[in-house]
């Protein structure tokens, strides 16, 4: 028999997200396949503590899991000689060698690039994007600048940095409306979850919008307001990525705001109610490509729009570390594809050791 592989889950962490993390790795650690891996859960706390985890999954959503009774100070150093954990126990440090690295992280220093730098200098396989594409990915500005490099269709949009903005306010936010005419989305480059994101319908709102954005992040984006269809399409593979079917997101709200993602009744239908077959083939076959033009490997969901009067199917932005709860959509597209949950982890950590440690 095969011996297992020795596989750390990340969880938690220092983003606004950390919440998300621990309800998703209780997801992943129920169901991965522990006859094939020895798994260790390494939680990271929100002030940015590492601890190898020993109680029941069952304590990870709402923090239950940062005990003293079940946690040990531990932490993967960028050693690679170490190329794993080093955990603090009572009677000296141990090391435990990893294959691979799956971190169940959202947000800042989790999909960001961060936590991919550090895995990368210790050498050790991870699930997901690597380092320099997970940095692209979060950064809005520096998405929307690749795809058009690449040729990709997408709302027209500006940058905005504060400094500008601070010293001439009136021409910045001028100049931005008659770009893009209204409505315009206002975000910060890096944040998540809709967190700091608004939509403006005049000139008031938008002066408003740029002010939440700017109390977010120092730079922001904003994009010209489509009327369209929200699809999602999950896509997986490292040189042969593949595309799963695709599901429509029906807000409750104007948009897909934080209380439409996380506290309203928002519906998703798989498959798409409002676009036709065509172009569901069309989403498909653009996920792939924009995937492939972005560097992703291992996973990421990409979101589009699909215009309510032309048809044209428009890029959103892609997820490189996407909800894993057992209701995120990346595993339910997947599974309504045919590949079950644990078997998607499978296939996740496989195609980290494929890529191996060095990236
Ligand atoms: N240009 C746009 N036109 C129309 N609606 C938009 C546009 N940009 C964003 N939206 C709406 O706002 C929502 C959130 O925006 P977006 O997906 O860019 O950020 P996010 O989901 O917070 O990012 P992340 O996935 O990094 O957490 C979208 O799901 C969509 O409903
Ligand atoms: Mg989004």
């Amino acid at each position: 028999m095969l011996s297992k592989k020795t596989i750390a889950v990340l969880f938690g962490g220092v983003s606004s997200e950390h919440d998300v993390s621990c309800v998703s790795a209780a997801s992943v650690l129920d169901n991965i396949d522990e006859g094939k891996f020895e798994i260790y859960k390494v939680g990271i706390t929100k002030t940015g503590r590492w601890k190898l985890f020993t109680g029941d999954n069952s304590l990870l959503p709402n923090d239950k899991w940062d005990t003293p009774e079940y946690t040990t100070h531990a932490f993967i150093p960028p050693d690679s000689e170490i190329g794993g954990l080093m955990i603090f126990e009572p009677q000296g440090v141990r090391t435990v060698k990893l294959d691979a690295v799956f971190p169940v992280l959202h947000g800042k220093n989790g999909e960001d690039g961060t936590v991919q730098g550090l895995l990368q200098l210790a050498q050790i396989p991870y699930v997901g994007c690597n380092c320099a594409v997970s940095v692209v990915c979060m950064d809005k500005a520096l998405t929307n600048s690749a795809c058009d490099m690449a040729g990709v269709a997408q709302a027209n949009w500006v940058e905005m940095i504060k400094s500008d903005y601070l010293s001439d306010k009136e021409s910045c936010v001028a100049n931005a409306a008659e770009y893009l005419g209204y409505p315009i989305f206002v975000k910060p480059a890096n944040a998540g979850s809709s967190v700091g994101i608004t939509k403006a319908h005049d000139e008031t709102e938008l002066e408003k919008g740029i002010e939440i954005a700017f109390a977010e992040d120092d730079k922001i984006v904003l994009e010209q307001g489509i009327d369209g269809w929200e699809v999602e399409c999950a896509v997986l593979g490292n040189e042969n990525p593949q595309a799963s079917v695709v599901g429509e997101i029906l807000p409750c709200n104007e948009f897909y705001d934080y209380q439409a993602k996380y506290q309203g009744d928002s519906g998703l239908a798989i498959p798409p109610v409002n676009i036709s077959e065509q172009k569901v083939q069309e989403v498909r076959g653009a996920a792939v490509e924009i995937y492939k033009s972005l560097g992703c490997q291992g996973m990421a969901r990409m979101d589009f729009f699909v215009d309510k009067v032309s048809g044209e199917v428009l890029f959103n932005e892609p997820n490189t570390l996407p909800g894993f709860t057992s209701i995120s959509m990346y595993p339910k597209l997947w599974n309504v594809s045919g590949i079950k949950y644990s078997d998607l982890l499978n296939r996740l950590i496989e195609l980290a050791l494929e890529r191996g440690g060095k990236i």
